[in-house]
């Protein structure tokens, strides 16, 4: 019989996280005297539990029986053969996906959401603040908030706002309160206002303001969560790429290439870190971070240090950046307009072990749909990016007659960005490059700052 899906039981679930930070060396973040950031620095912002898991070199680290509890809602995801869409292409590559849209939010998100909300929650915190750029994130964290009991407020970018209304409904039923960012509540929201009144907002301004109401709260009781960037939310998301391991491996398969889109990095790190602890060990893998070209962190900014947030709140991380006063273009694909990148994912593109590609924003839609009708899933629009670079890829392979094996992450179902879906099918979507001079000039920033030391090849 032909294998569609692979499937784990609850007791073949992952019990552990892989963290990559025991295979490969980093720089420091920066706090504002540009020294090391100290832990105690981050406690007004981080719980102490999450703050030890973010500096953590333990290759190993153990998943929370509560964390799997709510996890086993919807993991293990299933891993599915693309038969149809490898059909329409005529490849010889066979095409693996983890359907990361089975989660209740559809997207990956609450792999570390629930854990955050856990951690927070076994710290004595009652409120999360968070930004939300398509609303996936917001959504994710609602719904963990309100397994753990805990309250959630989410400021979400005002052009995804407007875009999907529904993901404020998806939050509002999970109890979670959310707003449209740039707001006049914050003093970074204010300021942003008073000099751009017509802001669409990003999500450098929308984290500025989540932090800003954490760290304002007197009670000491409201913690901020971020749902992307970080080490201990790559650590996280490693369950996706443990799961796909252990399917893989009771198919007899193992990936030439591993695909996925990547905003702050964290469903890409997630199914990629697995594999390139296997790369560091010898495997022979193309390992693939895609971008869209109208936002090119990875593909077109340097490595360098620079803030998380519009606001300079965040300390400074080393990473890959357009400079943090970066306005992305109004792409569809909401959770990738960021100006950074994850000092883990960067780290890995400096010492060559991945290698990030952009893909333009019509070439996603097509990609979008053609999986959708053949595979049947209307994809998000960040996970189109992962597709675009996955057909080419099957074409490719096609062009040379490989037989190469590809697995990506499927980040999320789209059914909550349709509007978008109607734009393009109207001819109405387009495709944005920012000029060198653009990119030039929101680079000058991180001149400021220190230059972070190339580490290479220092195994
Ligand atoms: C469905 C989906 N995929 C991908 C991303 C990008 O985030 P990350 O790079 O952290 O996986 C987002 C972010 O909102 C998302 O909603």
């Amino acid at each position: 019989m032909e294998v569609k899906k692979v499937l784990l039981l609850d007791d073949e679930i992952p019990r552990q996280w892989y963290n990559i930070l025991a295979d490969i060396k980093m720089n420091p973040p920066l706090g504002p005297d540009g020294k090391p950031i100290s832990p105690e620095q981050l406690a007004p912002v981080f719980p102490m539990n999450l703050i030890e898991q973010e500096v953590s070199d333990k290759r190993w680290i153990d998943i929370p029986e509560e964390v799997l509890k709510v996890l086993k809602i919807w993991r293990a995801t299933p891993l599915m053969r693309a038969r149809s869409l490898e059909k329409a292409l005529d490849t010889p590559a066979r095409i693996y996906y983890k359907y990361e849209g089975a989660s209740p939010p559809g997207s990956h998100k609450p792999n570390t959401a629930v854990a955050q909300a856990y951690y927070n929650k076994e710290f004595g915190i009652k409120k999360l603040t968070t930004e939300t750029g398509a609303g996936q994130w917001g959504s994710a964290l609602s719904f963990a908030c309100a397994q753990f009991g805990l309250e959630c407020k989410v400021y979400m970018v005002k052009v995804s706002f407007e875009q999907k209304p529904y993901r404020k409904s998806m939050m509002s039923v999970w109890g979670g309160k959310c707003i449209p960012s740039p707001s006049p509540y914050t003093k970074a929201g204010r300021e942003v206002l008073e000099k751009f009144p017509d802001s669409q907002g990003s999500l450098g301004i929308a984290i500025s303001e989540a932090v800003e109401e954490a760290v304002a709260d007197t009670t000491g009781k409201t913690r901020y969560s971020l749902g992307s960037v970080l080490n201990h939310v790559m650590l996280h998301q490693t369950i996706i790429g443990l799961e796909a391991k252990k399917q893989m491996k009771k198919i007899g398969e193992y990936p030439d290439i591993i695909i996925g889109c990547a905003g702050g990095g964290s469903n890409f790190a997630g199914i990629a870190s697995p594999f390139v602890y296997d790369k560091i060990n010898g495997k022979d893998i193309e390992i693939y971070p895609v971008e869209p070209s109208a936002c090119p962190t990875m593909t077109r900014a340097q490595f360098g240090y620079d803030h998380g947030d519009i606001a300079g709140y965040t300390p400074l991380l080393p990473m890959h950046s357009l400079g943090h006063t970066f306005m992305p273009a109004p792409i569809h694909a909401g959770g990738l307009r960021y100006h950074g990148m994850s000092p883990i994912v960067s780290q890995l593109i400096v010492e060559g072990l991945i290698t990030p590609k952009a893909v333009n924003q019509l070439d996603c839609y097509e990609a979008g749909v053609l999986c959708a009708k053949t595979e049947g899933i209307i994809p998000a629009p960040e996970t189109n990016n992962a597709l675009a670079c996955v057909i080419a890829e099957a074409r490719k392979a096609k062009e040379e007659k490989k037989e190469k094996v590809i697995l990506f992450s499927w980040s999320g179902h789209g059914l909550i960005d349709l509007g978008a879906y109607d734009k393009y099918l109207a001819g109405e979507v387009i495709d944005y490059k920012p000029e060198d001079a653009e990119l030039k000039k929101y680079a000058e920033i991180l001149k400021n700052y220190p230059k972070p030391e190339m580490i290479k090849d220092y195994r």
